[in-house]
């Protein structure tokens, strides 16, 4: 019987780039729905961007673009990466959107009349300078326990104490660097604690994974408290109605982009009605996949706000693990932290998809990229086992029989068509590895019969002797089986191979039907083979991702990661770079910008310049800078940026916050002069 499916992927922050970490999710959702559609089913696959919040605020303000922008381009960016990837979805849409005002409205009325809103007074640090409250990680101080510099508001990375924001020494505001203060202000809660019966027997009902549901338990246990629903202007999100200066936090409305999304799939879909998802007596299945860090959001609050706005609830929400490489965290100095779009200039997305089904079970277990075995691994299955047999068989039936297909019955054939349920099984139950290894395993069973058979040795007697076009015509009925249920982790070369097979589909049922007396097409290279120097490219150009760092706010201090060499530029390249001492007439804080400063330079010969330069952290009271003497890049672009256009770039070494040196010549240098 065929269902009917709606389901979803996490939605990501519409401020940073899709990696690699990002598309374990969405390479597991995009073959589980493959795999649904295969079937026959009416499935939905919806994703958006997640468009809220003060850190997107923030950086379209450092970038001097509206958040309206920003959030456009980062929407364009995504949907590249993920097209790339071969992830398809039914609808992609924002939080940001008409649909999402609609509905987060709706559900939070809803709450509110059914009494599970409360409003209360909250005393939180304030920024006086940007007139902002500030989220604890936007607050960094003295740790109060061993006196280290710049720590941020909840631990300290010298000591590893924990405490307060309040208990910070010297706190300052990571934004304008400006003193914090205490201030009140009303904020709106969701009472979690009214669902407590109704979340804990649907946590209870199978729902989710055994070990996300013992998590909740311990959660329950532990008590649940009201969620801080609101944020004070200014904010980037929804106002809430009837409070005005008052926002939906980021996460209030972020799931609800998933109805918003599948509305605005409905307003284009005839036939499509939003209800039969939605409604509390929906006879439709509703899925979301996630991320194990998100799960009290997804198992807790979501349901708890579906249920009190009187909305269905999903069947089932799916985690999964993070994702490491080479065994350790991804890393940016390592090169291992891959954004989506430098994979795909080296590599080809199958083997991503294929090499991440491979180890994709249906638990919360990380999974390893080992890079090694991603090569090995690829190799090995893809192109030696599954491809291996369309080519070892496609030139004989091309050559001598005319394209032709002859019938065949076997006992491999039956093997392979009956395997298609047990692979299903485990591609229902996200058990891809499982799925996998079964396919892999018919696959070895085919090419061991193929080299039992020996058709090259058989040609060389008689090129046209019939036996070769039964054993050719049972190898490529067998790979059209492979490929049926290869096709959802596969679909770029299942499209090349419907064309060689000159099939129509490959879907799941058509694997009963024999090809029989069948014309082919003349056989395509399918994939090519990794290769290792590929990787390594990869690896490099991750790394000088890091030089060229991505337009974010500032992380969480790290060790600083001595940035690898750039490639070599030979002298005239560098003799093009016009390096002149410069006197710095004028210095200023730069308002709205927490890391730089603006300099008037005198370059010689009565000309000034205006640059601005990424220093501030250093140099926090600029005014120690006037008159010094530094090196300037004296012929780079002007560049307009918000706060005007800057003329030059200073030189300045040193691993970032106060440690930024900048590079000044001995007195007894000019403004004007040339430095080789
Ligand atoms: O953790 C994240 O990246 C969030 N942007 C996920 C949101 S999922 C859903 F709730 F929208
Ligand atoms: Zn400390």
């Amino acid at each position: 019987m065929s269902r009917r499916i709606l389901v979803t992927s996490a939605l990501p922050y519409a401020n940073g780039s899709i990696h690699l970490g990002h598309l374990v999710e969405y390479l597991q959702t995009d073959i589980w729905v493959r795999f649904q559609k295969s079937r026959g089913h009416e499935v939905y696959y919806v994703c958006a961007d997640d468009a809220h919040g003060t850190a997107i605020m923030l950086k379209a303000e450092q970038m001097g673009i509206s958040p309206e922008q920003l959030i456009q381009e980062v929407s364009q960016e995504h949907q590249q990466d993920f097209a790339g990837f071969q992830i398809e979805f039914d609808q992609y849409h924002s939080t940001h959107s008409d649909e999402n005002r609609y509905f987060a409205s709706l559900i939070y009325e809803r709450n509110r009349d059914g009494g599970h809103i409360a409003t209360r007074p909250v005393r939180q640090f304030f920024d006086p300078e940007r007139q902002l409250f500030l989220a604890d990680r936007f607050i960094k101080g003295q740790c109060p326990k061993c006196g280290a510099p710049d720590q941020y508001g909840d631990s300290c990375e010298n000591c590893g104490a924990t405490y307060t924001p309040t208990e910070l020494k010297t706190p300052y505001s990571t934004i304008s660097g400006a003193t914090p203060v205490m201030r009140e202000s009303l904020h709106y809660f969701f009472k979690l604690p009214d669902f407590r019966d109704m979340l804990e027997a649907w946590t209870r009902s199978g729902h989710l994974q055994t070990e996300v549901a013992n998590k909740l338990g311990e959660w329950f246990q532990a008590g649940l408290a009201e969620w801080d629903i609101s944020r004070d202007a200014p904010y980037f999100g929804f106002e809430i109605p009837q409070a005005p200066g008052k926002y939906f936090y980021v996460w209030l409305d972020a799931p609800i982009g998933y109805m918003a999304s599948f509305k605005a799939l409905c307003a284009r879909t005839p036939g499509l009605a939003f209800d039969d998802f939605w409604a509390t007596d929906s006879k439709t299945e509703l899925y979301h996949f996630i991320g194990k860090d998100i799960v009290y959001f997804h198992a807790l609050f979501w349901p708890a706000m579906l249920h009190g706005a009187n909305f269905r609830l999903p069947n089932g929400v799916f985690a999964h693990g993070f994702l490491t490489v080479n065994g350790t965290k991804m890393s940016k100095s390592r090169g291992t932290f891959i954004k989506a779009r430098t994979y795909l200039e080296y590599l080809d997305p199958q083997y991503l998809r294929y090499y991440f089904a491979a180890k994709l079970v249906s638990g919360v277990e990380d999974l390893d990229l080992n890079l090694d075995d991603f090569v090995a691994r690829v190799n090995a299955d893809l192109v030696g086992k599954v491809v291996n047999i369309a080519s070892r068989c496609a030139g004989f039936i091309q050559r001598h029989f005319d394209h032709r297909l002859v019938p065949v019955h076997h006992p491999l054939l039956t093997s392979c068509m009956d395997a298609g349920d047990s692979i299903a099984e485990h591609y229902e139950h996200r058990d891809f590895a499982r799925a996998l290894r079964e396919i892999m395993s018919l696959a070895d069973r085919i090419n061991q019969y193929i080299d039992e058979q020996k058709p090259w040795a058989l040609a060389k007697a008689s090129p046209e002797d019939p036996q070769i076009a039964e054993i050719c015509s049972l190898g490529l009925e067998a790979f059209r089986q492979l490929m049926t249920y290869l096709a959802p982790v596969l679909p770029g070369m299942s499209r090349q191979v419907q064309e060689f097979l000159n099939v129509k589909d490959l879907h799941w049922a058509t694997r009963l039907q024999p090809l029989g007396a069948h014309t082919i097409r003349t056989f395509q290279p399918l994939l090519q083979r990794v290769e290792a120097e590929h990787v390594q490219a990869m690896i490099k150009a991750s790394m000088e991702d890091l030089i060229t760092p991505e337009r974010t706010l500032p992380e969480p201090a790290t060790t600083p990661a001595i940035e690898p060499i750039q490639p070599l530029i030979d002298l005239d390249s560098f003799l093009k770079v016009d390096l002149r001492v410069a006197r710095i007439l004028e210095a200023q804080l730069v308002e709205g910008a927490d890391r730089l400063l603006r300099l008037l330079l005198d370059t010689g010969a009565g000309e000034k310049r205006q640059v601005f330069a990424g220093i501030r952290t250093a140099y926090d009271t600029p005014a120690q800078l006037i008159g010094r003497l530094t090196v300037m890049v004296a012929n780079l672009a002007p560049r307009k940026m918000k706060f005007g256009v800057s003329e030059g770039m200073v030189l300045a070494a040193g691993p970032g916050g106060s440690d930024i040196y900048l590079l000044a010549p001995d007195t007894g240098a000019e403004p004007g002069m040339r430095i080789r």
